[in-house]
């Protein structure tokens, strides 16, 4: 049984004082969904402050991205993985499609975000999802495909059980456009063929897929009634408790 997991990314809104009442207006609402795991990605300079403020609870703590190095070092600007842990992460989400397309991430920088988070003892979420265009060409599946080869190159089967794939189409995030729940199911079965190709059969049994990209409450009941869809990571909707608290409260 893989459990499912919801997940809100929170992007680059909210400051500290911010991100610690919507955390805290969450914890309620949330602490009976003993059905799936529940996570939050603050910015960086609230992770501490949101961790420290949901110790004891059942909601988990994301960064939004990490650096490449593992350790310490001359890397202005960047946070390593190991310091996200230190904050009170258990998890760090790589590769979103913001992160691609305007920090120009490849899949060779996602893949070491990845085996620095694992280093780290992280779990990862690695984002993958094709753009509208490569869609109407019929390469959604090569690229999908190509990001998570390339994306998580290098990984035993021991690093497995703490990966997270979330396939968020680019045309469907922030756009009010979601993927329809059997276009997302076809994408979410594709992947765990691809993960049991690269892996074994029960790697990818029990890979949770996320589906991100216009995730509202209205909408995730048909998405996990998917057979491959093993829960959400929710951007816009995920930034007020009570609309999150009713996406994580589907059943
Ligand atoms: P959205 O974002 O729910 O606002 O579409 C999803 C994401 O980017 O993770």
């Amino acid at each position: 049984m893989r459990k499912p997991v919801i997940a809100g990314n929170w992007k680059m809104f909210k400051t500290v004082s911010e991100s610690v009442a919507t955390a805290l207006a969450l914890k309620p609402l949330v602490a009976n969904a003993n059905h799936c795991e529940v996570i939050i990605a603050p910015v960086f300079t609230a992770l501490k402050s949101v961790a420290n403020r949901l110790e004891g609870s059942n909601i988990k703590i994301a960064a939004q991205n990490c650096a490449t190095e593992r350790s310490e070092g001359a890397f202005t600007g960047e946070v390593a993985a190991f310091m996200l842990k230190d904050a009170g992460c258990s998890h760090v989400i790589v590769g979103h499609s913001e992160r691609r397309q305007y920090y120009l991430e490849t899949d060779h920088i996602v893949s070491h975000k990845t085996q620095a988070g694992l280093a780290a003892g992280l779990t990862i979420i690695v984002c993958v999802g094709e753009t509208l265009e490569q869609r109407e060409q019929g390469k959604a599946r090569d690229v999908v495909s190509e990001q998570i080869v390339g994306g998580l190159s290098g990984l035993t089967a021991s690093d497995l059980d703490r990966i997270i794939v979330a396939y968020e189409p680019v045309w469907a995030i922030g756009t009010g456009r979601t993927a329809t729940p059997e276009q997302a199911q076809e994408m979410h079965a594709f992947i765990r063929r691809v993960f049991a190709e690269r892996h074994s059969q029960a790697a990818a049994e029990s890979l949770r897929i996320l589906y991100g990209g216009s995730v509202k409450p209205d909408n995730i009941a048909a998405l996990m009634k998917q057979s491959d869809i093993d829960g959400a990571l929710v951007g816009g909707a995920s930034l007020n408790a009570e609309s999150f608290a009713q996406i994580v409260n589907y059943k």
